[in-house]
């Protein structure tokens, strides 16, 4: 990468943390292994993308796909889930704001209680938002947008003509954050496998080979460096 490439820091990355099950295979390990890893560079990635001074980062922690893996593997990820929820992402004190996105219909009980008490105790804080993608989906998140406001337009609230991209998006889980500017996926795979389908119109795409548990906050920059040399036209000819 060229010295002369100004560092531009993506006000909202979006991250597949995918790669946790090959990572243990490689290692003869049982796959909960790579999550628990995989948990710990979250973590990681997560403090480092604050400290650049990114804004929202919306990671992809499980998909309303993945409930087509084995019961013991889900199982296990739920759990690891309540246990990172119980000790609050170790996050505490650190003033970034936590939200959860997808669908908690789904979820056990316990684990929407630990979710909400998390969102309540970091409302306040002002550095980076932190969206935690959890059976999420972005066809599903597109039909739940669709649903209120086909219910808001059979109630007589609101015409048919008053849809705009605008009105749709401010129904998207990730409303109140800037557009999603990168995309990073490593592991090695290049798709979204429904990840911010709605939120992906512009976003600039960075495939790297390292599976996510031996990702590093040096990775995470050398992704923003591929992210600057990018030029983004947004439809124009310049
Ligand atoms: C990502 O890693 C974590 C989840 C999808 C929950 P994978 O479990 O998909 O790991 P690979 O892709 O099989 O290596
Ligand atoms: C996407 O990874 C979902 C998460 C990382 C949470 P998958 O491993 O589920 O995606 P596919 O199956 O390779 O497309
Ligand atoms: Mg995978």
């Amino acid at each position: 990468m060229g010295e002369e490439t100004e560092l531009k820091i993506p006000r909202h990355i979006g991250i597949i943390m995918d790669g946790n099950g090959r990572w243990a295979k490689k290692r003869l390990l049982p796959r909960s292994a790579g999550h628990v890893k995989g948990a710990e560079v979250f973590r990681t990635i997560t403090r480092h993308c604050e400290k650049l001074g990114v804004e929202a980062l919306t990671v992809y922690a499980f998909s309303t796909e993945n409930w087509s893996r084995p019961k013991g593997e889900i199982e296990g990820i739920m759990n690891l889930m309540r246990s990172y929820l119980r000790d609050a992402f170790t996050f505490e004190g650190e003033n970034i704001k936590i939200r959860f996105i997808g669908e908690r219909s789904a979820l056990a009980s316990d684990i929407v209680e630990l979710m909400e008490s998390l969102e309540a105790t970091s409302r306040e804080n002002t550095g980076l938002i932190l969206n935690i993608a959890f059976n999420y989906g972005g066809r599903e998140e597109i039909c739940r947008a669709a649903r209120l406001l086909a219910a808001r337009v059979a109630s007589g609230e609101l015409k048919v003509e008053d849809i705009d991209q605008e009105l749709f998006g401010s129904l998207t889980y990730t409303a109140s954050c800037p557009e999603v500017d990168m995309i990073l996926r490593p592991s090695g795979e290049e798709r979204l496998s429904n990840f911010l389908l709605w939120q992906s119109a512009y976003s600039e795409f960075v495939f790297m080979d390292t599976l996510w548990p031996d990702f590093t906050p040096e990775k995470l920059e050398e992704a923003i460096e591929i992210y600057s040399s990018r030029s983004r036209r947004f439809g124009a000819s310049e």
